[in-house]
């Protein structure tokens, strides 16, 4: 097993009239002014928001609430938003919602804590942020994992990229989850969700390191299991707590970097994944099934046996050799990813096909013009980058 060094300082305070407890764990952390950022209206609509400012009124702490984060969370509003929080004298801040609401909070306590730097230039790392200010979120859907992750992804709308940022500072001082928040998600989200989880934990199982850690494939494997039954359920009934419980569960262990110990990260399918959400506004989760098929049958040649044993585990496949039960490892999982309403081309995205320009662009822009290649698993260069584009662009 490779060496590794482990740290989620999150604390997570899970189940039922879990958020609660906000106010009094505000209070724990000294906060006085409390900066609440929301989406685009469902945690209005649930009556989660005017609970949650309820409480902090009758705590006694002051805040400031700011509404209209859209998926693919933008540069713009964050921007505001640190002028807004840096106005009220914050010390806090206070995501009510998903990975684009956790993200842009991340953002703005950063962007707080550095009031002299454009926050953009923390996320090309032209600038190296050493401080931050406490945020913490009140998760409303199980997808992103950002309630724990060390990670988040902005899109700049001048510049068409959309980037992420790891860094210890990305990680949350506390996450409030309760299963039944999410009830009131769309069956698309939930099944794009799930799918989200089971992306982040196949970017890490699919490694290239060859050192074996039996514990973390296991928990991998486990881990993707449950959040395939659970989905299931979910789509047949929403308000299945327990199955609601399991997804939530799953998607921050996925994703809080326990399931990486002892390996290196792929991660190229979000990178690809990315470019796409920048140009086109989709979804993340169905950027990542609409190319999981194209990458995993593009690179599952340079080790066969890890899809082999991937396969096993997951799908059961035992027959053939490595590279037969490779194969049909990948066509199982999107096999699976159509059946909870997943895309698993281009074809299946609002932008549909892609032009071979377009592509090429998309290409030159995931790989800085050919200068780096993305990836652990086998590392893919700007050609390798069109070949993967292109076998899913149908
Ligand atoms: O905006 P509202 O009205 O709240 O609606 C949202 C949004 O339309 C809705 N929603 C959320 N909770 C709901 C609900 N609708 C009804 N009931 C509820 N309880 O769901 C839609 C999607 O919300 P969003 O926050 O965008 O979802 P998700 O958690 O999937 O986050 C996606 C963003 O996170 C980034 C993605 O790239 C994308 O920008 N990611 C962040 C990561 C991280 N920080 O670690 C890792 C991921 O790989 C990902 O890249
Ligand atoms: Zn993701």
């Amino acid at each position: 097993m490779q060496s590794f060094t482990y740290h989620c300082p999150t604390e997570i305070i899970f189940g039922r009239g879990a958020e609660n407890a906000v106010a009094e764990k505000l209070r724990a952390f000294g906060t006085t002014r409390v900066l609440i950022l929301y989406g685009g209206g469902s945690a209005e609509r649930s009556g989660l928001l005017s609970r949650v400012e309820k409480d902090l009124t009758s705590a006694g702490l002051a805040f400031l609430v700011m509404g209209g984060i859209r998926p693919n969370p933008r540069v713009s509003f964050v921007r505001e938003a640190i002028r807004e929080g840096i106005a009220a004298d914050v010390n806090f801040v206070l995501a009510v919602g998903g990975g684009s609401v956790i993200d842009s909070a991340k953002a703005v306590a950063h962007g707080i804590a550095n009031p002299t730097v454009d926050i953009w230039d923390i996320w090309t790392r032209k600038v190296e942020i050493t401080k931050t200010m406490p945020f913490g979120s009140i998760l409303t859907i199980p997808a992103a994992g950002s309630e724990t992750s060390d990670s988040a992804v902005l899109t700049n709308e001048d510049t068409g990229r959309k980037l992420g940022l790891n860094t210890p500072l990305n990680r949350p001082v506390f996450a409030f989850m309760n299963p039944a928040l999410a009830f009131t998600l769309p069956r698309e989200q939930i099944a794009a969700g799930a799918s989200d989880i089971m992306m982040h934990t196949m970017e890490r199982y699919f490694t290239s390191v060859k050192e074996t850690n039996l514990f973390t494939d296991r928990m991998s494997e486990q881990l993707l299991l449950t959040v395939m039954e659970s989905v299931k359920r979910l789509l047949v009934s929403r308000k299945d707590y327990d199955a609601m419980s399991e997804l939530m569960y799953c998607g921050s262990v996925s994703h809080c970097g326990l399931t990486e110990l002892g390996r290196m990260k792929d991660f190229s399918v979000h990178k690809l994944g990315h470019e796409l959400s920048a140009r086109c506004d989709a979804t993340h989760a169905m950027t990542l099934t609409a190319l999981w098929g194209s990458w995993a049958r593009y690179v599952y040649k340079y080790d066969p046996a890890r899809f082999a044993q991937f396969g096993a585990a997951i799908f059961g496949v035992d027959a053939g050799t490595d590279e037969e039960r490779a194969r049909a490892c990948i066509r199982h999982m999107e096999e699976f990813f159509t059946e909870i309403g997943m895309p698993i081309s281009l074809g299946g995205l609002d932008i549909g096909q892609l032009s071979k320009g377009t592509i090429e662009e998309l290409a030159c822009a995931v790989t800085a013009n050919d200068t780096i290649q993305i990836g652990n698993f086998h590392p893919l260069s700007r050609a390798d980058v069109i070949a993967i584009y292109d076998m899913a662009n149908h």
